[in-house]
């Protein structure tokens, strides 16, 4: 599958190809960069082996088959992606809130003129999804973002972080560009597609079998300010909150603006702590909300918005996948799904059925 170039001088026979070609990235248990990278050299033996008669056809073929093999091989460096919400944990722990290098692969920093403006979450090679309201002005200006991934510390990136400039951002069509206005989620494609590594991976979104039952514990992360007006300390190591699920009657009544007027609507999801003192703040907007669900990271929703930060009964909004899980699709091929199929019948998010 990886080299299909016809048998020849240049060209080892199929056995000693697939024998040497890297493995298929979905079947692969290492994730290891040189499985993605998949650089393969033929033998060098094959020319002289050649029965006389067939060298100069041989020869006058070689430019051409030289440009179909190299042409194949090429095809071989952009394997099937690695599985979605798998982080691949490197042995490095820190304390407190902090979170520790590549545990959450997909979340990454994007920067408007340099400087850390709102997070997202890595969708496939090419496409990351963050919240509309980030690109509030400026949705015609791509040249003002880049994204920054595999970072871990913004402040001390180091070597293996990747820095990716915008083709453009795909605001949802319905978002109304008012703070608190639903729809709030944009599709960001990339200059050019990311290495996938340990420390850049993609996030599942979740399939048509997930629901989020009031106090799943799902998780935050980002660089967003640790109070209101505090923005994160040097080095900026990424945090992480664990958040429970808040029922969504509950939350409409807790965000109720009186006179049939509720601001949480059907494709919102609210998340945290009535009591306060947690929840995302201002920088942390368009990173993920993520539920573990059969072993993978599915992304639940979009950090979108909240009154203040971590006051009491104003716990964060976020912006639904499950409800907008359709247009991502329609607009990133090669999302990777998961939810409780693979569970079925077993544990709390198998339906039985
Ligand atoms: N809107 C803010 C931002 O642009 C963050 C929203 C989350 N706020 C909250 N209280 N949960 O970064």
């Amino acid at each position: 599958m990886f080299v299909k170039c016809t048998p020849c001088c240049l060209c080892p026979p199929t056995e000693a190809r697939t024998g040497n070609a890297p493995p298929d990235a979905s079947t692969a248990g290492s994730l290891e960069t040189a499985s993605y990278l998949g650089t393969y050299t033929p033998p060098a033996m094959m020319v002289s082996r050649s029965p006389a008669a067939l060298r100069v056809g041989c020869l006058q073929l070689s430019v051409s088959l030289l440009l179909v093999c190299t042409v194949s091989l090429g095809a071989a460096r952009t394997p099937a992606p690695p599985a979605c919400g798998k982080p691949q944990q490197l042995n490095r722990i820190v304390g407190g809130q902090d979170s520790t290098d590549a545990e959450w692969p997909w979340v990454v920093s994007i920067q408007k003129n340099g400087t850390h403006h709102c997070a997202g979450s890595l969708l496939t090679s090419r496409w990351v999804v963050t919240a509309a309201h980030c690109f509030k002005g400026s949705l015609n200006k791509p040249s003002q973002f880049s994204v920054l991934l595999g970072a871990w510390q913004l402040g001390n990136p180091g070597p293996r972080a990747q820095k990716v400039g915008i083709a453009w951002a795909h605001a949802h069509p319905v978002y109304s560009w008012k703070e608190g206005a639903p729809a709030d989620i944009a599709l960001v494609r990339l200059e050019h597609p990311v290495q996938f590594s340990e420390r850049v991976l993609p996030i599942c979104l979740p399939d048509a079998s997930v629901h989020l039952p009031a106090d799943t514990a799902c998780w935050i992360a980002g660089w967003g300010s640790i109070h209101e007006g505090v923005p994160l300390p040097q080095p900026q190591t990424l945090q992480k909150l664990k958040v429970p699920i808040i029922d969504s009657e509950v939350c409409s009544r807790l965000y109720w603006r009186g006179a049939g007027q509720g601001a949480i609507t059907e494709d919102m999801l609210c998340a945290g702590y009535l009591e306060g003192e947690r929840d995302a703040c201002l920088g942390d907007s368009g990173g993920p909300l993520m539920c573990q669900v059969d072993g993978s990271w599915l992304l639940a929703g979009v950090i979108s918005w909240g009154e203040g930060c971590a006051e009491r009964n104003r716990p964060g909004v976020y912006t639904s996948l499950t409800a907008h899980r359709p247009w991502v699709q329609r607009v990133v091929h090669g999302v990777q799904l998961r939810g409780a199929s693979g569970a079925r019948g077993r544990g709390p998010w198998g339906l039985g059925s």
